[in-house]
C-alpha cells in the first residue's frame, strides 16, 4: 500500500498532471489503416509545392497585407471585384510541378484574410461569388492533380480577420470588426462546413494543412509558451477530417508538439531538429509521425512584387537533400501572380530542381533517414539494400567512417558507377572519398548492402 502510494507521488512528480497531449484532439486516437498508408505514401513523396494565392496577390505585398498594413474590411473586401487572373491554367501549374518533381501540391484554400479560394455555399466572400472571374480554381487545379497522378493537399486558415464571430486574437486588429460579436461555436460550425465542402466537392485530397493556431497563444511572462490558450474544438475537427475522408492527413502548422488525431508534424522555415527562424518550439515528437518543413522559395509566401531574394537553385536542392536527410519532406512555396501566372524565377527554380531530381531522385523518394543523424560532412538516406551518402561539405580526412555494422557488397559514386575504396571493421565502415570531386551541389555515394 505504501509502496504504491509512494510510486503514485512519484509519477505525479514525474508528469505533469495537465499534459497537453492529453486534453487536446481525438482522445486515444488510432490511425486507421488508411491513414497508416497514407502516412507512408507522404514520407515517400518528400518534396511538394506549396501555393500561397489569394486577393492579397493584387497588392503584391505578401498575404499579411491587410494585417500589415492595417487595412480595414470594408476596403479591402472591394479587391475581389477586381480579382480576374485570366492566365490561369491548371494544365500549366501542375505540369510545371510534376517537372519540378514535386509529388504533391498544397494550396491555400482560404488564408487569414478569410477569403475563399473556392465555391462555398457558406460564405460568399468567395472566388466564384465575389470575382469576376467566376471560376473555382481550387476544383480545376484539384481535377489536374487527379488527372496527372499528382496528390493535392489543402491549407485552411484557422483565424479570420474578416468574420466576426472569429474571436479576436493576436492579429487581424485593424479590420473594424465588431468585436462583441465574437461567437466561437458559431465560426467553429462554419469551418466544420467549409471543411466537409472540401472533402466532399474535391475528390481525394491528401492533406488538410491548418495555421493560424499561434492566433490565439499568448507568451507568458517569463517568455515561455503554454501549451494550450484557446480550446480550437480540434477533436471535432479532426474527427471530421477522418469521418468525411478515411485515408485524408491532418497537418496543424502551430509550432507545438502534435496532438492525437494530427498524422505529420509541420516545421516552418526549419529542417526538423534547427531553429534558425525561431518557430521550431519543438523537436521531433515521434519518430511514428511523417515530418514536413515548409520554405519559401524568395522571402515571401504570397506574391511579393518587391522580392527578388530568391535562393540559388544549388541552396534549393541542397534544403531538400537536408531535409530528407532529416527523414522529412519538403514543401516549397510559389506566390502566383494576380494575372494568374507563377513568378518566371520561380518557374526557373522549379525547373531546375526538377532536372537535379530527374538524375538523382532515386536517393529522395521513398527514402527514410534513420540510419544516422546529420553529420558534419552532410547527411544520410535509405532505401530497401541501398545507403546514399549525401557529401555536401568535404571532410577534411577525405573519408567518412560510419559507425554501422554493415556487410558491404560495393561503394560506388552514384553519379558515374566509379567504385569508391572502402575500409570495413566490425563496428565501422570506413568511405575514402575521391581525390578531387564537386559537392557544391551534393555529391553522392552508394552504398549498396548485401
Ligand atoms: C506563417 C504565416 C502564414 C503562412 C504560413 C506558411 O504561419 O503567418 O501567412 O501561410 O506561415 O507556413
Amino acid at each position: 500500500m505504501l509502496t504504491n502510494l509512494l510510486i503514485a507521488s512519484l509519477l505525479s512528480l514525474a508528469a505533469p498532471s495537465s499534459s497537453p497531449e492529453i486534453v487536446e484532439g481525438i482522445q486515444g486516437y488510432v490511425p486507421t489503416p488508411e491513414v497508416l498508408e497514407s502516412r507512408q505514401r507522404f514520407s515517400d513523396d518528400k518534396f511538394g509545392i506549396f501555393i500561397h494565392w489569394g486577393v492579397y496577390s493584387m497588392l503584391g505585398r505578401g498575404e499579411w497585407v491587410m494585417n500589415t498594413d492595417k487595412i480595414r474590411f470594408s476596403d479591402y473586401s472591394i479587391l475581389p471585384g477586381g480579382f480576374y487572373p485570366g492566365n490561369f491554367d491548371a494544365a500549366e501549374w501542375v505540369s510545371a510541378f510534376k517537372a519540378a518533381g514535386a509529388r504533391y501540391i498544397t494550396i491555400t484554400t482560404r488564408h487569414h484574410d478569410g477569403f475563399s479560394m473556392f465555391k462555398s455555399r457558406w460564405s460568399d466572400y468567395n472566388i466564384v461569388d465575389a470575382t469576376p472571374f467566376g471560376r473555382d480554381i481550387i476544383k480545376e487545379l484539384a481535377d489536374e492533380c487527379h488527372k496527372q497522378g499528382i496528390t493535392i493537399n489543402f491549407y485552411y486558415s484557422l483565424l479570420d480577420w474578416c468574420r466576426e464571430d472569429y474571436p479576436l486574437g493576436n492579429s487581424g486588429h485593424h479590420s473594424g470588426r465588431d468585436e462583441s460579436k465574437a461567437n466561437y461555436a458559431s465560426y467553429l460550425d462554419f469551418m466544420c462546413n467549409q471543411i466537409t465542402e472540401l472533402l466532399t466537392n474535391y475528390g481525394p485530397v491528401g492533406c488538410i494543412w491548418f495555421d493560424g493556431d499561434w492566433d490565439h497563444i499568448k507568451k507568458k511572462a517569463d517568455g515561455s509558451y503554454p501549451d494550450i490558450d484557446f480550446d480550437w474544438g480540434y477533436g471535432r475537427i479532426y474527427e471530421l477530417i477522418h469521418s468525411l475522408q478515411p485515408g485524408c492527413l491532418v497537418g496543424n502548422n502551430h509550432h507545438r508538439r502534435t496532438i492525437p488525431g494530427e498524422d505529420i508534424q509541420l516545421f516552418e522555415r526549419d529542417v526538423p531538429g534547427e531553429n534558425t527562424a525561431g518557430y521550431s518550439r519543438t523537436d521531433v515528437v515521434s519518430t511514428a509521425l511523417p515530418l514536413e518543413t515548409c520554405q519559401t522559395i524568395n522571402k515571401s509566401w504570397g506574391f511579393d512584387i518587391n522580392d527578388h531574394t530568391y535562393k540559388t537553385d544549388q541552396e534549393l536542392i541542397r534544403l531538400l537533400v537536408r531535409t530528407a536527410g532529416r527523414n522529412a519532406n519538403l514543401l516549397l512555396n510559389v506566390g502566383p501572380q494576380p494575372d494568374g501566372r507563377i513568378p518566371a524565377l520561380s518557374l526557373e527554380r522549379l525547373a531546375q530542381i526538377g532536372e537535379w531530381l530527374s538524375v538523382n531522385g532515386e536517393t529522395i523518394y521513398g527514402t527514410r533517414s534513420t540510419l544516422l543523424k546529420p553529420q558534419p560532412w552532410g547527411v544520410v538516406t535509405e532505401k530497401d539494400n541501398k545507403i546514399f551518402l549525401h557529401v555536401l561539405e568535404k571532410p577534411e580526412s577525405g573519408s567518412i567512417v560510419l559507425p554501422l555494422s554493415l556487410k558491404v557488397k560495393s561503394v560506388r559514386s552514384f553519379a558515374d558507377g566509379t567504385e569508391l575504396n572502402f575500409k570495413r571493421t566490425k563496428s565501422e565502415l570506413t568511405v575514402v572519398l575521391p581525390e578531387s570531386y564537386d559537392c557544391s551541389t551534393d555529391y553522392i555515394v552508394e552504398i549498396t548492402v548485401k
